[in-house]
């Protein structure tokens, strides 16, 4: 079987942007490279301040109050120190469309609602690996880093003097106000969710993990989740599977029950589960974590007769 994959790490991006001419494929490791610095310091960064000038966001819709202090309790200097090395603390990168468009999720503070796509090949203000030079759209301004905001307390908390308050609420940028959310995972589903290009809701499938929310695995805060650093699997059954030969095999990438496609992602040196999508008649691979999970989980996934990676074709669950 012959197996053409290309992996990119953009393919949201390429998704939105099939019609724009696009450079040659990306190819598996182009990690981003201007991912703002993570500094884990109470320094409130320059990125989580409010804007100072209006240059870059020309929206006129009124900006709630940003976090201006410094937080003086212990737990909001815990959340701020988890919040600002998370994925949503340092959001900028050019090559994620730093523009008044993009930003809608990306940092929905310099969201312009009335912000558009361009016509190829300038699509959207960004920068992709091959480029040389940022791309710069007319109907969607690329927004500087100092400007930048990131999914700031004030996207997921109503703000109460300066500090984000404990209670959760949306930050409509359309409207200028706080919309209460039934719950976190409704939060979460704001900007975790799909759109008529972009595919980013996260599906926990009808077995085993069935109605829990986002935050009963994933700390808001630093958005990490581990199925075994919590309480829900501190140890497992000592069972094939379970045990140093797969030790590089992620959880799901034999409990999924999506049916995906299983194979070593690269960069991580993990198996894990790989969502394929066909863009301009290319079929590509890109790894991504399955969410739907169930107890079962079948040895012939992987260890299949011819199977390109050379696992013994057959094994037993009991030795
Ligand atoms: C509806 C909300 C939303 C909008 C609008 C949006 N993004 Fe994203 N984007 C996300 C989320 C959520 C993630 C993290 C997804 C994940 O890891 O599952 C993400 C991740 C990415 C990634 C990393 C690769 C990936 O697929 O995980 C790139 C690149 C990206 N976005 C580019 C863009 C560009 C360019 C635009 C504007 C054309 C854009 N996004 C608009 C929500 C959005
Ligand atoms: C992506 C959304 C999101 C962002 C951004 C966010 N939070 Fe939260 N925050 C939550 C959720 C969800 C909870 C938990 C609510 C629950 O489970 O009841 C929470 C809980 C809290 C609590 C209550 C914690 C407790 O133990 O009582 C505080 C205080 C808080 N956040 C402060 C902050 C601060 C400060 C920031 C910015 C540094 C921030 N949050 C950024 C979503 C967010
Ligand atoms: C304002 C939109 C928004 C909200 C609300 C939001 N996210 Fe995100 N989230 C993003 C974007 C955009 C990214 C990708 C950031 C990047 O790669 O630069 C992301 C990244 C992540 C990642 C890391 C993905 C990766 O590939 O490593 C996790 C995990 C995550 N979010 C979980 C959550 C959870 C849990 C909640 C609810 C408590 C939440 N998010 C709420 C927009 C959002
Ligand atoms: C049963 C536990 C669990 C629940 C519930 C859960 N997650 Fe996750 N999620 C994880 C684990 C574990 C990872 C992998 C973390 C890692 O590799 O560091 C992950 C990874 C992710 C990623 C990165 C995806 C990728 O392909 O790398 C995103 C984004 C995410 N989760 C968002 C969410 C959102 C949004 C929700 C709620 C709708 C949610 N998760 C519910 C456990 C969970
Ligand atoms: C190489 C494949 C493989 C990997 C990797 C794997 N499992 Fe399993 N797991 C199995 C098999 C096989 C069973 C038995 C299924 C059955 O009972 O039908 C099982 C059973 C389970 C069960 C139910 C029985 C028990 O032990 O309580 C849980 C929970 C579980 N696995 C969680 C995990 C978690 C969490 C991880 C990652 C830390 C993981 N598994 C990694 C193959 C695997
Ligand atoms: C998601 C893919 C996957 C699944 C499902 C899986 N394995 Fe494996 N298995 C691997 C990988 C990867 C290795 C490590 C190969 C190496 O390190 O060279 C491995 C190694 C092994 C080995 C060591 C000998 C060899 O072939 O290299 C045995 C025995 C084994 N697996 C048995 C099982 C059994 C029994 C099950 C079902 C309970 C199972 N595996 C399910 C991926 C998988």
């Amino acid at each position: 079987m012959k197996r053409i994959v290309f992996v990119v790490q953009f393919i949201a991006f390429l998704l939105l942007l099939t019609a724009c001419a696009q450079p040659s494929v990306t190819p598996a490791t182009a990690t981003p490279t201007t991912i703002a610095t993570a500094t884990p310091t109470l320094t409130i960064a320059a990125s989580a301040t409010p804007r100072a000038t209006a240059t870059a966001a020309p929206s006129a819709t009124a900006l709630p109050p940003a976090p201006t202090r410094m937080p003086t309790t212990a737990v909001q200097a815990a959340i701020w120190a988890k919040w600002q090395s998370s994925a949503h603390g340092n959001t900028y990168d050019l090559g994620k469309g730093p523009n008044t468009y993009c930003s809608r999720c990306h940092s929905p503070q310099n969201w312009d609602p009335a912000s558009k796509v361009d016509a190829p090949p300038n699509c959207v203000s960004c920068k992709f690996a091959s480029d040389a030079t940022v791309r710069i759209a007319k109907s969607n301004q690329l927004v500087s880093q100092a400007d930048w905001r990131n999914i700031g307390c004030d996207i997921c908390h109503p703000m109460k003097d300066g500090l984000a308050s404990k209670e959760i609420g949306w930050f409509n940028k359309t409207s200028g106000k706080y919309e209460s959310v039934a719950n976190a995972t409704a939060l979460c589903e704001k900007c975790h969710t799909d759109t008529d290009v972009l595919k980013h809701r996260i599906d926990l499938g009808k077995a085993t993990h069935t109605g829990l929310q986002c935050t009963q695995c994933h700390d808001p805060h630093s958005t990490q989740a581990s199925c075994s650093a919590t309480k829900c699997h501190p140890s497992l059954s000592k069972i094939a599977g379970h045990d140093a030969a797969h030790k590089n095999v992620s959880c799901v990438a034999c409990h999924d029950a999506s049916a995906l496609q299983v194979g070593p992602d690269n960069t991580t040196k993990m198996w894990t589960t790989w969502q394929s999508s066909t863009i301009a008649g290319m079929k590509m691979l890109n790894p991504a974590r399955s969410h739907n999970v169930q107890k079962q989980a079948d040895c012939a996934r992987c260890h299949f007769k011819d199977n390109p990676w050379n696992l013994s074709s057959s094994v037993s669950k009991t030795p």
